[in-house]
């Protein structure tokens, strides 16, 4: 079967990395990136141009499509391909609103009683600002709309609050998507990511993880789409597990077939571990990234096969399967993400890092450059290690990335330590 893959990140490398495993017919990857450029081919089509992916599928006779970044799924990819008579992964366009809308999403959980922080919604400047101008505690201020993992801002005041708003409402810095904001408490504890294959009914929950939000060591700086991640997450206990299952992914699967909007895909619950238990901090319906890549290169089952059970809605008759030994991503960015930086630098010791005993070096924004592999985004390469416990997993991926290097090169130094001390 030929499967198109629909992204450009480092999620969608190590989505192609793990799909080329089980390939029988072609992987094309659109656009990709010099990384999937490796386990298929890549094809020159944009993620957002859902007509030209759909007529593509059609001509180079498609049997799954993959669509791994959000915007192309709020879009209705998987709509256009379902109508095209073509197999798609992921949610349609109404069940996308989980992440697309976090007002929608908070209404899925009050109306299913799901764990999240308490919260008000506003569309107007003023009145955001008189609610949070009331408020003695901290606050988040949230951008409703798809903002590329940077909408939230965690503020430690009112007035920290009241500027965000007004980043958001008055000088639009998320356009569109911050007509709406939403202020919600904020809640103390670790995070951690919990993913789940889901077919409608069926839900199959993955391997722990947790990412890394903050730019800097420590957490400190502003959020970026992620620095780095592990898998397992120990702090994620099987009892807590169990309780994200039954309190988080069973009723919001549940809610979202009573609202007429069925899941299908990957749904991933951001979660704070707080003393009161577990609560939602957000949904998305795709795989994560960074997540992705460690988790992925734990996974020994067939993805494809997996990813047509999903689609089938007969997940049950597919088993995963894990390999035990921990993995640890580290993310090289450009200088000055998530802020401005410079793009077009050189990267070396991409081949030696490869050759090192389980590691894979995902590429996430990078291009080829007359043979030259040079960086073209923020977040340019996810280092990712197995070792046979999480201190070594960590302990691989940064010897790898120290023969990685780039003008600018930038990465946390503290990957994985929440889990280590
Ligand atoms: P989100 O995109 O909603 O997951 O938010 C991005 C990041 O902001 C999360 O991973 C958290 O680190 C932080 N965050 C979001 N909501 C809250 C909250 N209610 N309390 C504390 N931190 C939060
Ligand atoms: N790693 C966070 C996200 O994928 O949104």
């Amino acid at each position: 079967m030929n499967v198109l893959l629909v992204g450009s990140g480092g999620r969608e490398h190590a989505i192609a990395w793990k799909l080329a495993q089980s390939m029988t017919g072609q992987l094309y990857i659109a656009p990709g990136n010099p990384g999937t450029a490796m386990c298929g081919t890549n094809v020159d089509i944009g993620s957002n141009d859902i007509a030209g992916l759909v007529d593509f599928a059609k001509t180079e006779n498609i049997g799954l499509a993959v669509i791994g970044p959000e915007d192309p799924l709020a879009a209705g990819a998987v709509d256009a391909f379902t109508e095209a008579g073509i197999k798609a992964f992921g949610p349609g366009k109404g069940a996308a609103r989980l992440e697309a809308d976090k007002t929608f999403a908070k209404k899925i959980m009050r109306a299913n009683a799901i764990p999240t922080a308490e919260s008000r919604i506003f569309d107007d400047f003023s009145d955001a600002k008189a609610y949070i101008a009331s408020r003695d505690e901290a606050v988040v201020v949230k951008a409703a709309g798809l903002a590329k993992g940077k909408g939230v801002f965690v503020c430690n005041d009112p007035a920290d609050g009241i500027l965000a708003a007004e980043k958001i409402m008055r000088n639009h810095i998320f356009g569109a998507a911050g007509a709406k904001i939403i202020v919600e408490d904020k809640l103390l504890g670790q995070e951690a990511s919990i993913l789940a294959f889901v077919d409608g009914k069926s839900i199959y929950v993955l391997e722990s993880s947790q990412d890394h939000k903050p730019v800097g060591d420590g957490d400190t700086g502003p959020n970026t789409g992620g620095m780095g991640a592990y898998s397992p997450a120990p702090v994620v206990t099987e009892q807590l597990m169990d309780q994200i299952v039954k309190e988080v992914l069973v009723p919001t699967v549940d809610g979202m077939n009573r609202n007429d909007t069925p899941y299908k895909g990957v749904l991933y619950a951001g979660i704070m571990l707080t003393q009161g238990g577990p609560r939602v901090l957000e949904f998305n319906v795709r795989f994560g990234d960074p997540e992705t890549q460690p988790i992925l290169m734990r996974l020994k089952s067939n993805l494809l096969e997996v990813m047509l059970a999903v689609c089938d809605g007969c997940l049950e008759q597919v088993a995963l399967e894990w390999d035990p030994r921990p993995a640890v991503c580290v993310v090289m960015a450009s200088g000055g993400y998530p802020g401005d930086y410079e793009k077009g630098k050189k990267i070396s010791g991409l081949a030696q890092a490869d050759r090192l005993k389980d590691v894979v070096v995902f590429h996430a924004g990078t291009a080829d450059k007359d043979g030259d592999i040079v960086t073209a985004g923020g977040r340019v390469l996810g280092v990712t290690a197995l070792g046979d416990t999480i201190a070594d997993a960590k302990e691989r991926a940064y010897q790898a990335t120290g023969t990685i290097n780039f003008d600018g090169a930038y990465y946390r130094r503290d990957i994985a330590d929440k889990a280590i001390n």
